[in-house]
């Protein structure tokens, strides 16, 4: 069983969805699909504005949030929390744009008063773009765009603020309307349930109206031809992503079939507050404890687990070898001090309090310290949630492999 932060378990709708044969691309079952799709795709991130999708990863995606905002020589402030936001803000450097990266840590949230300061002290408002993490899967921070966007609107600054998903989406609760953000990518692998291969856009008014046709820009990731298709080609530059468009329509069904995104979020609070909760009780020195300092700022879809004394690589290691387990690596400062837990997209309690008891295995072969069982704390967490009435079990019987 992969626990790693994406990509996620593929549930068992999705994967019969990939296995369908091959459609005209032209007429028919398959644009009425796509279309389906695109119109469903704003609620996902809570916008009125328009979905574009790409067939490529988030770098994709992210590549084509530069391509139609971002011009050669335009400034680019990117927010560190994380590896993320910086590796974006590189991205849009290649692409000639000047970037500066506002100095943050891996173990909380970017400070919104240090991001006013910046804006502040830009009188000139030559900064044309904003560039954060919902939530940065290395660090597993959650920042809070709210307090960005109050931020930016503090300093009376009109840089687009540009909000990378790809981690948080189907996961932790987003509103990009009523958070105000110019602009969000986000891509298929995590919460979202599908195969890596799609990439998200969505783009408000400012976004759409940032892109210049006189600008060279990509072809391919153009959102002119994208927005007033005179072919149904044009939406996705050419042929269709066919067997992920089928994928997404059933990992769209599969978040419907639950409630909609209250209910998966929900759940995910449910499963990372287990995960949280394993994490504290196992916590003793010189081990295990949780790399996000701020209990409001930490992820629904990932957690960094920071191992102080205890080797993470041969934690991973025993998992992965003796019991089947993937966990994901560490990414932060010290990566062989530090593993991630991925809790996003498709899972159950069997499966989170497996992971859990897997890793509480793992450690006690090593003789790692523990200060007392985080199984236990976990299943609490879980047993309360059964209490208050929410849906146990998510997932057909294979979704726990
Ligand atoms: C927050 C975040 N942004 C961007 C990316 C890059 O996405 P991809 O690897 O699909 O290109 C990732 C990948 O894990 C991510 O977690």
């Amino acid at each position: 069983m992969v626990a790693i932060p994406g990509p996620s378990i593929l549930p068992d709708a999705v994967r019969t969805a990939l296995a369908r044969p091959m459609p005209d691309i032209y007429d028919g079952a398959l644009v009425d699909l796509a279309f389906g799709v695109l119109g469903r795709l704003p609620a996902i991130a809570r916008t009125s504005g328009n979905a574009f999708v790409v067939a490529s990863n988030g770098h994709g995606a992210w590549q084509m949030a530069i391509s139609n905002t971002i011009a050669r020589g335009d400034k680019v402030l990117a927010l560190e929390s994380g590896r993320f936001a910086v590796f974006w803000g590189a991205a849009a450097g290649l692409a000639g744009a000047e970037v500066e990266i506002l100095p943050g840590d891996f173990h909380s949230p970017v400070d919104p008063d240090a991001l006013e300061a910046r804006l502040r002290a830009d009188s000139g408002k030559s900064i044309k773009a904003i560039l954060v993490s919902h939530v940065d899967t290395s660090s597993s921070v959650h920042n809070d765009i709210p307090a960005l966007r109050a931020a930016i609107d503090a300093a009376d600054h009109p840089a687009l603020l540009m909000v990378d998903c790809i981690a948080s989406l189907g996961c932790d609760r987003y509103e990009m309307d009523d958070w105000g953000v110019d602009l969000t990518v986000g891509a298929s692998q995590k919460g979202m349930m599908c195969p890596p291969g799609l990439g998200f856009v969505w783009a408000g008014e400012r976004a759409v109206a940032a892109m210049d046709p006189d600008r060279p820009r990509s072809s391919y990731l153009d959102w002119e031809k994208r927005l007033d298709p005179q072919m149904f080609y044009e939406i996705f530059s050419g042929t269709p992503p066919v067997a992920h468009l089928h994928a997404l329509e059933a990992a769209l069904d599969l978040i419907d079939d639950e409630g909609g995104l209250e209910a998966v979020w929900a759940r995910h609070r449910v499963h990372a507050d287990a995960v949280r909760a394993a994490v504290e009780a196992w916590h003793a020195t010189d081990g295990l404890s949780l790399n996000i300092a701020s209990p409001r700022h930490r992820s629904n879809a990932v957690t960094t687990v920071q191992t102080g004394e205890i080797d993470a690589v041969e934690l991973r290691r025993r998992c992965a070898e003796q019991t089947g387990l993937t966990l994901g690596i560490g990414m932060v400062t010290m990566p062989d001090r530090t593993f991630r837990i991925g809790h996003m997209g498709w899972h159950n309690p069997p499966m989170i309090l497996g992971v859990l008891a897997t890793i509480e295995a793992a450690l006690h072969s090593m003789g790692a310290p523990m200060a007392s069982s985080g199984v236990a704390a976990a299943t609490a967490v879980i047993g309360e949630a059964l209490d208050e009435g929410a849906k146990p079990d998510q997932t057909g019987s294979e979704g726990n492999r």
